[in-house]
């Protein structure tokens, strides 16, 4: 039985003494939930969710054209939305990401020799243009500090008249050799050599310059920029001119705020099951969830190390490993700390956890539970046999792991069998049915001419 089972008789037996002095009058106990639920909301600023701004159609436009365009990437095989699908709710429904390089679409695209899979779950956009993230990517290389100075691995390289962090980030997946721009060496799509792989990893000033040569090479982009910038002169049409359109398209495109969670953040009672409810209840409560998935957006944008398995490639030189934040910040203690993902949609958006080591929202939640105990446990089942080649789960790099293990990761009370279910339905209620369609946001082409369909 849980710690705060005491506490909850002691609280129904104050209920029937207030019932008795006539002050409760014939509230049901489902009230009483009800009003503690709010109150803990409150305490805790848990808010709905904002609409997005509105953007001027033509910019949107400009964006969902670039978001579906393999011009985009070195070789014209891949695309933003390769990785981050209408279809596939925003990511691409595998536990890592196949790069530039390769062929198809979500789980049935193929392996190619010689390529390396992307060392992170491509995460899901849904409201990625809520003006409260501050942090981008799952170990924060992006980021706006609370001076406001934005930090990336650009550094003195980024382009002033970028429109918010979301525009920021979309300058580095287009520079990303696995992920876009491709190895030096290699041929496009068209037989042509791959310009933007030639130039130098950090040269980003020399690698959107060149990016931006294509697009203005394109007579539909210059329209489309046209219409989105009439104020810009031709000539002076760059990077950030496309950046802005990406994000303004994101923002748009995929902005969520009618879930049943958001209903009830409004005010309607009715919109979580008697579950759900208890659900929030545990999750906002003794199950610790809240310490982490925070305010409005259910995430506090910080690291922590929660025990996730070590899975895929890793990255550079700490490879097969990944240290996470702790290879941005080079501090030990925050290796394998990775961002607190939100959990708006969540889902929708498997497979979970940073690198997609669970392919089913009910082992996440375990895992959430009772970390160690999950982390000893993990065999990789449900994962695809080539990954599974690459779980590092020796007794050495579970020490690692658990060396910098965060003090908060686990539940805080031993939980029950049924507070699963409890946690899943409000997790379930977190999903706006509307971000379960997106087909309607596929154009049909794209100006360059190179196909959408994967
Ligand atoms: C090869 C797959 C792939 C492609 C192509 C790709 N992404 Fe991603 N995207 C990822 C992965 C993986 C991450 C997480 C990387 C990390 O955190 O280290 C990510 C992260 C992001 C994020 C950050 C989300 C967050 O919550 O931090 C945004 C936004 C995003 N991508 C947008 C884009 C845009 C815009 C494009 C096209 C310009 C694009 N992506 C192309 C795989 C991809
Ligand atoms: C110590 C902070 C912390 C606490 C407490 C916490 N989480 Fe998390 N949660 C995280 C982090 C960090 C991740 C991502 C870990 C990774 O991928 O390495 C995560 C991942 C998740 C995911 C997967 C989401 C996705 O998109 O991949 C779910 C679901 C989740 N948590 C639910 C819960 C629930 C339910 C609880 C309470 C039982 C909980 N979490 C408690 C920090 C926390």
């Amino acid at each position: 039985m849980r710690r705060a089972a005491p506490l909850l008789i002691a609280l129904g037996m104050l209920l029937l003494v207030l019932g008795g002095l006539g002050l409760a009058g014939d509230r049901p106990p489902v009230a009483a939930q009800e009003d503690a639920l709010r109150a803990r909301l409150e305490a805790l600023g848990i808010t709905p969710l904002s609409p997005p701004p509105e953007f001027p159609p033509a910019l949107v436009e400009l964006g969902q054209a670039l978001f579906f365009d393999k011009l985009l990437s070195g070789n014209r095989d891949i695309a933003c939305a390769t990785c981050h699908h209408p279809l596939l709710a925003t990511g691409d429904g595998r536990s890592l990401p196949l790069g530039t390089g390769q062929t198809g679409l979500g789980p049935a695209r193929v392996h190619a020799p010689g390529r390396m899979f992307i060392a992170r779950n491509a995460p899901d956009l849904f409201n990625r243009g809520d003006p409260a993230w501050r942090v981008m990517f799952w170990d924060g290389r992006v980021l706006v500090r609370g001076d406001g100075t934005t930090v990336t691995p650009a550094k003195d390289a980024l382009p002033a008249g970028l429109d918010g962090l979301l525009a920021v980030q979309a300058l580095f997946p287009v520079a990303a050799i696995e992920e876009m721009r491709g190895l030096a060496g290699d041929v496009d799509v068209l037989g042509q050599e791959n310009e933007l792989a030639l130039y130098d990893e950090y040269d980003f000033t020399g690698i959107w310059a060149a990016l931006m040569a294509r697009v203005r090479a394109v007579p539909g982009y210059v329209d489309l920029l046209a219409a989105a910038y009439p104020d810009v002169r031709p000539e002076d049409y760059a990077i950030q001119h496309v950046a802005n359109a990406l994000a303004a398209f994101q923002a748009s495109a995929f902005a969520f705020t009618d879930s049943p969670w958001q209903r009830y953040l409004h005010g309607e009672d009715g919109a979580l099951s008697e579950q759900a409810r208890t659900g929030a209840t545990l999750f906002f409560g003794e199950a610790g969830c809240w310490r982490c998935h925070s305010g409005p957006l259910l995430t506090d944008q910080r690291f922590h190390n929660v025990a996730a398995p070590q899975l895929g490639t890793g990255k550079r030189e700490e490879a097969p490993h990944d240290f996470g934040r702790g290879r941005v910040t080079h501090d030990p203690a925050e290796r394998y700390a990775f961002r607190t993902p939100s959990l708006h949609e969540v889902t929708l958006t498997g497979p979970w956890f940073h690198n997609g080591a669970y392919t089913t929202l009910e082992a996440a939640v375990r895992h959430m539970i009772a970390p160690v105990e999950s982390l000893r446990a993990y065999d990789g089942a449900g994962l695809i046999a080539e990954l599974r080649a690459n779980l590092w789960d020796d007794p050495d790099t579970l020490a690692a792991v658990l060396s910098t293990l965060d003090p908060l990761a686990g539940s805080p009370v031993p939980l029950a069998e049924a507070d699963v279910d409890l946690l899943l339905a409000f997790l379930e209620t977190l999903a706006d049915p509307a971000a379960a369609d997106l087909a309607h946001l596929i154009p049909e082409s794209v100006p360059s001419g190179l196909p959408v369909e994967d």
